[in-house]
């Protein structure tokens, strides 16, 4: 079965938004003014619902510029990995999400309790934010874990993670498109899987390594891909994510068509 982000709806069926691929793609404003992400923004308006503003934007545009892109009518991801005391990390999930972000990431790392107040912080909000865990950083190898005193293999310590964040109410993880399936398996249809690492058949892998194609991290079962640098360094930004959207849609098709 196909998943979408927007499917707040147990049945993606019955809530025509999770039919649409624009709530499959979420381009990363990775810029360092906020000129910068309007400039995109303008460019990508009608075409895109889905921005995310991480740390780069954030530290310079801050609140503003998340009220700015979620008051043009985009959903807003705000990607700023908290990791801290469980009552902090509530306070930021309230915070955010009186900025009007729709989205946030916290790190799983930080542990149940951490995860269970940040879920019940954003339950009991009006416009309830959905939550995605990071697992294990991309960057994390079995050296890096070991460093930290994981002597898990990298696959395992997600495996671990993912269940500990289902368990503590959180909505969905941020994960690699090699791991779809096997999360998809453990974890069940009702994870939001959400994908970075995209890159088009044709564009440049810059410093990503485990990617995958938009078409295929969908057949994989992925609910949304993160798309930065294949669409926001494009001559044509607007056409690079008419192009992927494209992509999306045949996918989704394609695996409906397989399904049933
Ligand atoms: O430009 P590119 O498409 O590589 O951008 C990918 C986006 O996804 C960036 O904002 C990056 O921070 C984010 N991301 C990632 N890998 C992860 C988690 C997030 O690339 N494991």
């Amino acid at each position: 079965m196909p998943h979408s982000l927007a499917s707040q709806n147990s049945d993606p069926s019955r809530n025509p938004a999770a039919r649409s691929p624009k709530d499959r793609l979420i381009v990363a404003l990775d810029v360092p003014t906020a000129a910068q992400a309007r400039e995109l923004a303008r460019q990508l308006g009608g075409i895109c619902r889905w921005v995310k503003v991480g740390l780069e934007l954030y530290l310079v545009a801050g609140a503003a510029i998340v009220e700015e892109l979620a008051s043009q009518g985009f959903s807003v991801f705000l990607d700023l990995k908290f990791h801290d005391i469980p009552n902090t990390v509530a306070g930021a999930v309230r915070s955010a999400s009186s900025m009007g972000a729709s989205l946030l990431t916290v790190h799983a790392a930080g542990g149940p309790a951490m995860l269970a107040a940040a879920a019940e912080a954003a339950a009991a909000q009006a416009n309830s934010p959905r939550l995605l865990a990071v697992t294990v950083l991309t960057s994390m190898d079995a050296a890096q874990l070991a460093a930290i005193g994981v002597d898990a293999s990298p696959a395992d310590q997600v495996l671990r993670l993912a269940r500990m964040a289902r368990n503590s109410g959180i909505d969905g993880l941020v994960c690699s498109a090699e791991e779809i399936r096997v999360l998809r398996q453990e974890l069940g249809p009702a994870m939001q899987l959400v994908i970075p690492g995209i890159r088009p058949v044709g564009s440049e892998v810059g410093d990503q390594k485990r990617i995958s194609t938009p078409a295929d991290a969908i057949r994989a079962g992925a609910n949304a891909l993160v798309v930065g640098r294949p669409i926001t360094k494009a001559s044509n930004p607007a056409q690079a994510a008419e192009a992927i959207l494209k992509e999306i849609a045949s996918a989704v098709d394609e695996t409906r068509r397989s399904v049933g």
